[in-house]
Formats: structure tokens, sequence, C-alpha cells
């Protein structure tokens, strides 16, 4: 590849709560990249890190009564040991409330402040939590953040600006001419119609009485600095910007800031315009990947339903799970992550296509060639045939990765792997085997485990372990085996001729998809059940835990009661009429033991709208009240404050 170095970013993650398959994502996807780079012999540097000031963190730590700082200690060890569990090779990791980073992003504030990039106003506006951004009245929609449209709260006050608007210009006209800045094109050119609004002055200050948990302004200690404003500078900090310039020099631009689709406003926007008052050089690529769903819908925090890495790879281990994240996602697109598609491309590509590829080489080494993988003789077009799929394919997995198509590359070795399979068939070197014919069967044997070799090669940055694991068992030495380079696969010698095999249980045991018995038959679209493979007992009293789709099908509203009556006959019960926003309704409930009928009236309750009516003690009933019971307490279940009754809770 025609590169000097290879410097790789993720985003920094905030450190609100625990990491989930989309950080997971983000981060594989970064390691797979730096682990081809260091293969392919360039120098390489890889940098994650964690986001720790601002609102959200700030609100986190409160919630648990806890310091921030406290707090981030806390939660910042989850990422860490999910990113060693999953093989995570970055050079350095770099937290916010590391030191140095905190003197980086205070010498270039002052140094902005100095020249008049930045400067103090009057602001009123709008500010959304979740996503730690301003908004103007205009930008809003419905009322609601415009990105994730939750509420937002009015704030004004006086604080200080970074001169934004003044590089709109140069702004657009650098997208315009650098196409490869901000990838996928259409990322870009979702970037330009969002510039094509009259592009404001980026607030970057936060009064301390309002949010104190943040790196203070050198020259106002009264405010602490904008969290994007101070996150975003890790991707220069990190690398040794105003610290170590000649490492600074070696890294800076980077080659690629991958971040998912949600933030890229503020890495195609706003780190662009610091960078150029900063007066550095714009990163080669900003690449916005799309979004991993459960099924069809989207994974988030709020909703959650999100899947937790640390289960699926309990589950599958951790090199079968890095392979389905990249192999399934084409990184510009949104994918689906689901237990049928997980298992499906594992049984598939893994256990059958390769683990068959290396048994059936095995196999017939041992029992051909005393376990001694032969010199090859006379080469016939086939054997070239093989060789040179697998030579296609490490063309277009190095191809994929300048084109950050890497899901192609893979889908190139993997075919490489099944022409192996059909090269075994059409060769069959167990009848040359059984008619003697020597020479022919060495060349096949060595062909075949030739092509493995170099799969295991191009996909152990992908795999690591387990494509060391390959290699050992084609008689590799473990070390060397677990240090393969990509650069070093036409070296004299790399060859596996004279290799002794080793007998391998099966690198990739078939997962068997969970039995469906007619009892527990889940609806097609439920996703992932955990632990499928190996049924546990259930203990007794086990909360069975619902999907949120699940939940979501029941419609729980507020009503107030307007009249109370018991049913004659039925000692334990009432029949109550509501209202619930547009409509009334009669409903039945048994709670006569607890509440006098004229006691109820007027209160707000919560009731589950979407109930099939029933007929009790001949009285219809058009939904169920909620109440809470303990023992021989039974308390209605009622909201806290005003709201109207119909209003949807959830
Ligand atoms: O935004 N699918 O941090 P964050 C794919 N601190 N990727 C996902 C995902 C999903 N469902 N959910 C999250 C922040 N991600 C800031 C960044 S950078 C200077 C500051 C990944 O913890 C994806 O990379 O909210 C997304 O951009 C990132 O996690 C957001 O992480
Ligand atoms: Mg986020």
């Amino acid at each position: 590849m025609n590169i000097d170095h290879f410097y790789v970013t993720t985003p920094i993650y905030y450190v609100n709560d625990k990491p989930h398959i989309g950080h997971a994502y983000t981060t594989i996807l970064a390691d797979v990249l730096a682990r081809y780079h260091r293969s392919l012999g360039i120098d390489t540097f890889f940098l994650t890190g964690t986001d720790e000031h601002g609102q959200k963190v700030e609100k986190a730590a409160a919630r648990k009564a806890m310091e921030p700082k406290a707090h981030c200690d806390e939660t910042v060890v989850r990422f860490q040991e999910l990113w060693q569990r999953l093989g995570i090779t970055n050079d350095k990791f770099i937290r916010t409330t590391d030191a140095y980073h905190k003197e980086v992003v205070r010498r270039i504030l002052q140094d902005l402040y100095d020249r008049g990039e930045i400067y103090k106003a009057e602001y009123t506006g709008w500010y959304c939590v979740g996503d730690e951004r301003f908004f103007t009245e205009k930008d809003l929609v419905d009322g609601r953040c415009p990105e994730c449209g939750r509420e937002v709260s009015a704030i004004k006050e006086s604080n200080y600006f970074f001169r934004m608007s003044k590089y709109q210009q140069w702004l657009i006209d650098y997208i315009q001419t650098h196409p490869d800045f901000i990838q996928p094109a259409f990322r870009a050119n979702e970037t330009l119609g969002f510039l094509k609004k009259e592009l404001g002055d980026l607030c970057i200050s936060r009064p301390k009485a309002r949010l104190a948990w943040g790196i203070e302004l050198p020259f106002d200690p009264d405010y602490v600095c904008y969290v994007w404003f101070d996150a975003l500078i890790n991707y220069i900090s990190g690398v040794g910007y105003l610290q170590d310039e000649a490492e600074f020099k070696r890294w800076w631009p980077a080659s690629y800031h991958l971040i998912g689709k949600d933030i890229l406003t503020t890495h195609s926007v706003y780190w662009p315009t610091m960078l150029k008052a900063i007066g550095l050089p714009m990163p080669k690529t900003i690449f916005a990947h799309g979004w991993w769903l459960t099924g069809n819908t989207k994974m988030s925090k709020s909703l959650g339903n999100v899947i937790n890495p640390m289960d699926m790879i309990d589950r599958c281990g951790v090199d079968a799970f890095r392979y389905f994240l990249l192999a399934e996602m084409s990184p510009g697109n949104d994918a689906s992550f689901t237990e049928e598609s997980f298992v499906a491309r594992y049984n598939s590509d893994l256990a059958n296509d390769l683990g068959n590829l290396l048994s059936r080489v095995v196999k017939m080494v041992l029992r051909s060639c005393s376990g001694v993988i032969p010199a090859p003789e006379t080469l016939l077009d086939e054997d070239r045939e093989l060789s040179a799929e697998v030579a296609a394919a490490r063309r277009a997995m190095e191809a994929s990765l300048a084109s950050m198509k890497i899901d192609q590359g893979i889908a190139a070795v993997m075919n490489a792997v099944r022409a192996g399979n059909r090269y075994l068939e059409k060769t069959a070197p167990w009848t040359l085997a059984k008619k003697g014919e020597t020479d022919r069967l060495n060349t096949v044997l060595h062909t075949a485990a030739d092509a493995l070799r170099q799969v295991a090669v191009l996909l152990a940055p992908v795999m690591p372990e387990k494509m060391a694991e390959l290699r050992a068992v084609l008689g590799y030495d473990p070390e060397m085996a677990a240090t393969a380079k990509i650069a070093d696969l036409d070296l004299p010698g790399s060859g596996p001729a004279g290799l002794t095999v080793k007998d391998s249980a099966g690198l990739f045991p078939r997962i068997m998809p969970e039995e469906k018995s007619a009892a527990n038959a889940a609806p097609a679209e439920k996703p992932a059940k955990k632990n499928a493979e190996k049924p546990v007992e259930k203990p007794v009293n086990v909360v069975e835990m619902i999907e949120i789709t699940d939940f979501s099908r029941v419609q729980l509203r507020t009503a107030t009661i307007l009249a109370a009556e018991p049913v004659p006959g039925a000692d334990k019960l009432l029949k109550l009429q509501i209202n619930c926003g547009a409509e009334n309704r009669q409903i039945v409930s048994g709670i006569a033991p607890w509440y006098k009928p004229e006691s109820l009236v007027g209160r707000t309750i919560v009731i589950v709208a979407n109930l099939k009516p029933a007929r009790i003690r001949g009285v219809d009933s058009n939904g169920m009240l909620l109440a809470a019971k303990a023992g021989k307490e039974l308390r209605l279940v009622t909201v806290d404050g005003d709201i109207p009754s119909g209003a949807q809770v959830n």
C-alpha cells in the first residue's frame, strides 16, 4: 500500500454507561484496520479512549451519588476490560480527564482567545443533554432535539464563542475539493446540505454555576469548556500535540477518524473548523459507519434493546464475534444483529467452509503423508487456479482496506476458501492416495495447505486468535503463527512444505440453532436468545427477560376516574367509569376491599389500554388498571403530578 504511516481513531466514548455492541463495533473495526496495516508493514498508531466531561457524565455520577471523577474511574474500567477481552490493540487509551489532555485543551483555548478566534457574548437557545449540543429555536423539530427527539431545555446566559461561522465557505470548498475527506460520499453530501444553512458560531463554554464538570477556561475561571470542544482535541493531544512535536509530526494528520453516523456534524463541521483555526492540516478521512440494529429496530440505551458484547463473546468466542461484525456490515450502511443471522453466518462461513477445508487437509496429511506437509511436484492448471484465487483475494483485501469495504475483502477471502473446497472435490486427494499417485497427491495437499496458510494470514486481523491456532495446526511455531504478516507471505521458505500438522479438534465447532419446541416456539422476528447452545436449567423464581418490543406491545395510558360503584353480588369488584383522553370507558377491577367507591372519583390512574375487552361477572370491562400489591396491602398506581388523561405511559 502506498502510504508510510497509518493513524486511526475511534470516538472516545462517554463514560455514562457500559459499552454495548455499537461501541464494540467501531473499536473492532479500528482494531482490524490497525492490524491490517501493521501486517502490511506500515507504521501504525491506534487511539481510543473515553470522553469524561460534560453534563451527561455529571448527571450519571449524580445518579449514583458519586463524585464525577470517581464515577469515571469506575466506568472506564468496563471499556478497558472489554477492549482487552476483544483483543483490541490500541497503542494508547486517552481519557479526557488525563492531565496532559487538559493542558493541551487549555493551551489551545488560550491561543484561540488571544488571536480573537474566541469571544464572549450573551446567548439564548436550547440545549439537549443527551447529545450535549446547543440548538437555536429554528433548529428544533416540534420543539424537540432535531438529532434525537428528546426534550431540550431553554438556556440564556453569557458564554464564550468560537468564530466557526467565518470558516463556513472555506469548509464547503474543502469538502468539495477533497472527495476522501468525508466518507461515504453521501455523508459528505449530508454535511454540505447542513452547510447550506448559515453556520453560527460555536458556544464553547458552560458557566460553572450550571455545569462544573469540565476543563476550566484558562481566561475565565467562572466557566468550563464545552465537552465536544474538549473531546475532539483528543485526536491531537493523544499523539503528542504541544508535547512531543516529533511524535505529533509522525502521526498527524490522522488517516481515519472512524465514527458512527450519529456524530457526523461534530466531526465534519466543528472539528475541521477548529483545526483550521488552530492552524493544523485536516485528517485524511472522516468515516461515518452505519448503525447496528436489533432486528429492524434501532439499538439504544433508552429503548433497552442493546446487545451486550460480553454475552455474545461468552457464547461464541471473541473471534467469531469479531468476524460476524466485520463480515456482516458494509461500513457505510446499517446492519442488523440477530441470533439467526449470526448462527447462519458462523455455521456456513466458519464451521463449514473454512473449518472443512482445514480438517480435510489435516486429515489427508496425517493419513497419507505421516503428518508432514509434502513439497509440490509438477503444477497443473487446477493448482495454479487455486493459487490465483488466493492471490486475487489478497489483492481484494488490500483494495477493500483502502476503500473501507472490509466486508468485501473478507468475502473475497471466503471465496478463495470455497474455491479450496471445490479444488479438493475436483482433485480428490483421497482417491489419489488410494491409487498410489503420490506425486499428484503431494502437489494437491501442498497447494491446499498453502491456500490455508495465506488465508490464515489474511484473516488474522479479523480473527487473531483463531488464525494463529490455524497456523499452529498447519505446523507453524505458535509464536510465529501469531505474528505472521501479509508483507511476509511471499518470503522464500514461508510455504508449508515440511511442516508437521497437528490433529485438531476443529477450530469452529458448529453452533446448533436452538431447538424450537411447540411450547417455547418464538415468533420469527424475536431477536437473540442467550446461551442457546447450552440450555441451562431454569432456576425457580427466575424473571424471564423480555425484549423492548414485547413491552411496547402493551399500551399503558393515564385515565381519570369519573364514577365508581360496587358490582352487585361481587364484593371485591368495583365498576369504574373512566376517561382516557378522547374516550370514556368502563372497567371492572377487584379493588373493593381497599378502596371505597367515592374515594376514587377524580383520581388519575394508569391502565392497560389495549387489553382485549372482557365480561366479568356479567359486566363489560374494557381495560385493566394497575395496582401494586404486597401481602395484604394494595395501592393504585398513580402519576406524580398533573398530567392529562390518555397520556402514554412508558
Ligand atoms: O458520541 N451502531 O460517545 P458515545 C453502531 N463521546 N455504532 C454505535 C452504535 C450503534 N447502535 N451505538 C454507538 C460520543 N455506536 C462522544 C464521542 S468523539 C470526539 C466524542 C458507536 O459513547 C459509534 O461509533 O455516545 C458512535 O459514534 C459512538 O459509539 C458514540 O459513542
Ligand atoms: Mg451517543
